[in-house]
């Protein structure tokens, strides 16, 4: 199994959604990057996507708002928990309204949670079982090492024409990714931050076209699909 980075033993987990709140450092444009992963994976209502690395489902319940139909997997439960209760929540509300109410109503309404052990390299999902396969602030788990296997694997249950959308902290290339870690000393030391140029060739590899915008010194939204099917978050 992939090492993962073990969210369920940390003390701020709790804390996830007032941490990225806070909009600075490695999460600064945090909400411009979910949003624009989401506008792209998510152009019309109807899609199956699978969210990687979901946590407390902030990308997935934007891609739920866009009327798709959304998976989230995560190894930490904890994430997952946060992730759920606003599901419940969003049901609870329907009650009010005078709808039915139920975590099965939660189900229906598009968004579901499931613990995973190895989430970017053992998809428990067929291949072509999504539309759209989406992640953000994950990706940087994965030692270089297996990012391509996984890309594999993201691309085997995307359906033919599918689009692929990630946002995280990223870095062009090795140099580039050298010369911030010397500018913003905040990076973290134990991550494998994606470079572009690897990714881009993985992508390639398996007929794909990889796009990327970089929305802060230190953070892009990546997107790939077949030539014929690019577009361009807003
Ligand atoms: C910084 S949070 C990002 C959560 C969410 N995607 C977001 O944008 O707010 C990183 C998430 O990656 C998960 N994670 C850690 N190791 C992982 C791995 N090897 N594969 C998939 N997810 C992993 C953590 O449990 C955590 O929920």
């Amino acid at each position: 199994m992939t090492p993962f980075s073990d969210f369920d033993s940390m003390d701020w987990v709790d804390n996830y959604d007032s941490v990225v709140e806070s909009d600075s450092g490695l999460f600064f444009r945090y909400s411009d990057i979910l949003q624009a992963v989401s506008e792209v994976a998510c152009p019309s209502p109807g899609l199956k996507v699978l969210d990687i690395g979901a946590g407390t489902g902030n990308l997935s319940y934007l891609c739920l708002a866009r009327g798709a139909s959304v998976v989230g997997l995560d190894p930490s439960e904890r994430m997952l928990s946060q992730a759920r209760a606003r599901a419940r929540s969003l049901s609870a509300n329907r009650v009010e309204r005078g709808g039915v109410g139920s975590e099965a109503q939660a189900h229906r309404s598009g968004v579901e949670f499931h613990v995973a052990s190895d989430p970017f390299l053992k998809i428990p999902y067929p291949d072509s079982a999504f539309d759209a396969v989406v992640s953000t602030y994950a990706f940087h788990h994965i030692p270089h090492e297996l990012q391509p296997e996984s890309v594999r694997e993201m691309v085997r249950v995307l359906r033919p024409g599918g689009v692929w959308a990630m946002g995280d902290v990223m870095f062009e290339n090795a140099v580039a990714e050298a010369e911030a870690r010397r500018t913003y000393e905040w990076l973290d030391g134990d991550e494998y931050y994606s470079r572009i140029d690897s990714l881009r060739s993985a992508f390639s590899q398996s007929g794909m076209v990889l796009h990327a915008r970089q929305f802060t010194p230190v953070s892009w939204v990546l997107w790939a699909s077949e030539a014929a099917w690019g577009r361009k978050p807003q």
